[in-house]
């Protein structure tokens, strides 16, 4: 089957944070909406079918994860990620930000040093110091267009008694999809330290053309041992609606700390209607998936010679993963609320503030391109535009 990704689908009206939040955040209506993380298109068939379906029985009472529901996460970790997982190290979380929240409360106290690597999807910072810890962060260092890890700075935030690190594996929104040497050299620190691994791998399924996700934990037994995966099919499949993710714990000691946050707060047997699209996507998904992919990364090919040809100022560090793109205007020699104005007054576009990401955001600006064509080429030209009206 064809999948359509050019359909242009109005959202707006459907309380949809993208769309109808565009007053609130950039003070206008109008803006071409290309920040928050969800796509443009459409929820696969299969998953609205299987949504229907469970509504056809029209009683919504409390509900669980099923052995069938097991069994397809299971499934789609083992084809697409060569992950063995055993049903009983998967929990619940309506999300990964409140699994990141969780994660600080079971496996920290108040006043510990948690480390992230900016820049850097921003919630990880909340999860760290709303909740009373201590931020450490070790800067991702940009080179080549490409970002690679300061593992001696991590090395030393290790030593001087660091006991959590926050990884983005993709990273978002740097796009690395991170390979095999540097996880295990990451992962090497940390184990040499004790220090526990939160590794967020909400983006795993979407790797871009030529480059492949690792799961840290299927490096080895005693990686495993000390790393929490969480993982989701929001962003694969468009339903961050349904606040549904999952936590992957194989050791049996954090997995109960983990529970036991999970039952104080009442909330671990999932939604009826994520759980049901969650096991469609995962049973279903490969060809969808697969077609959105190639979708993707022709936006993004797009995106790499519209600004070759007609953007100077503009550079892009190519996402190796993700559909966000991070994209470098420090060339245009604005400061960060001269670059919002210029993006939100003069072009029109709606993007994500690169300071918000912490140190090494200022100059940046995040795009998202899970969006039909047609929407990405009228972004660009209105860009295009802006430039030449400030003679830039
Ligand atoms: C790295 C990362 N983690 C988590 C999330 C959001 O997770 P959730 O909606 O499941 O809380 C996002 C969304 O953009 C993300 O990019």
């Amino acid at each position: 089957m064809n999948y359509n990704f050019s359909e242009i689908i109005d959202r707006s009206n459907t309380a949809s944070v993208k769309y109808d939040l565009r007053n609130l955040i950039f003070g206008s209506g109008d803006v071409v909406p290309m920040w928050v993380a969800d796509m443009d298109f459409r929820t696969p068939d299969f998953i609205i079918d299987a949504l229907k379906k469970r509504l056809e029985h029209e009683i919504l009472g409390y509900s669980i994860r099923t052995e069938s529901y097991y069994n397809a996460f299971a499934g789609w970790l083992k084809r697409r990620h060569n992950w063995e997982v055993k049903r009983e190290w998967v929990a619940f979380s309506p999300g990964v930000v409140p699994a990141l929240n969780m994660a600080v409360l079971a496996f920290t106290r108040p006043g510990d040093r948690i480390i992230v690597q900016p820049p850097v999807y921003f919630p990880f910072f909340d999860a760290v110091s709303r909740n009373g810890r201590n931020l450490v962060y070790n800067p991702l260092i940009l080179e080549n267009g490409r970002y690679r890890m300061d593992y001696d700075d991590l090395e030393k935030s290790c030593i001087e008694g660091a006991s959590m690190l926050i990884l983005s594996n993709p990273h978002n929104p740097g796009g690395n999809a991170w390979r095999e040497d540097e996880l295990r050299r990451m992962a090497d620190i940390c184990l040499k330290y004790n220090v526990l691994i939160v590794s967020d791998e909400i983006h795993c399924d979407l790797v871009n053309e030529g480059y492949k996700h690792t799961v840290l934990a299927s490096q080895s037994p005693e990686i495993a041992d000390l790393t929490v995966t969480m993982m989701a099919p929001s962003k694969t499949f468009n339903l961050a609606g349904l606040a549904t993710a999952s936590v992957i714990i194989s050791n049996p000691d954090l997995r109960r700390k983990y529970t036991e946050v999970l039952e104080d707060l009442h909330i671990g047997n999932g939604n009826i209607f994520g759980n049901a699209a969650s096991e469609a996507a995962y049973l279903h998904g490969d060809e969808w998936l697969g077609q959105l992919l190639e979708y993707i990364q022709d936006n993004i090919d797009y995106l790499e010679e519209f600004i070759e040809l007609n953007l100077p100022l503009v550079r892009m560090i190519k996402p190796e993963a993700t559909y966000m793109v991070w994209l470098d205007f420090r060339l245009a020699g604005m400061n960060d609320e001269e670059l919002k104005k210029f993006l939100i007054e003069k072009a029109g576009l709606g993007l994500n503030e690169g300071t918000m990401f912490g140190p090494g955001g200022s100059g940046f600006m995040r795009m998202n391109l899970a969006c039909p064509r047609k929407t990405l080429e009228y972004a660009l030209d209105r860009l295009k535009s802006a430039f030449s009206d400030q003679n830039l």
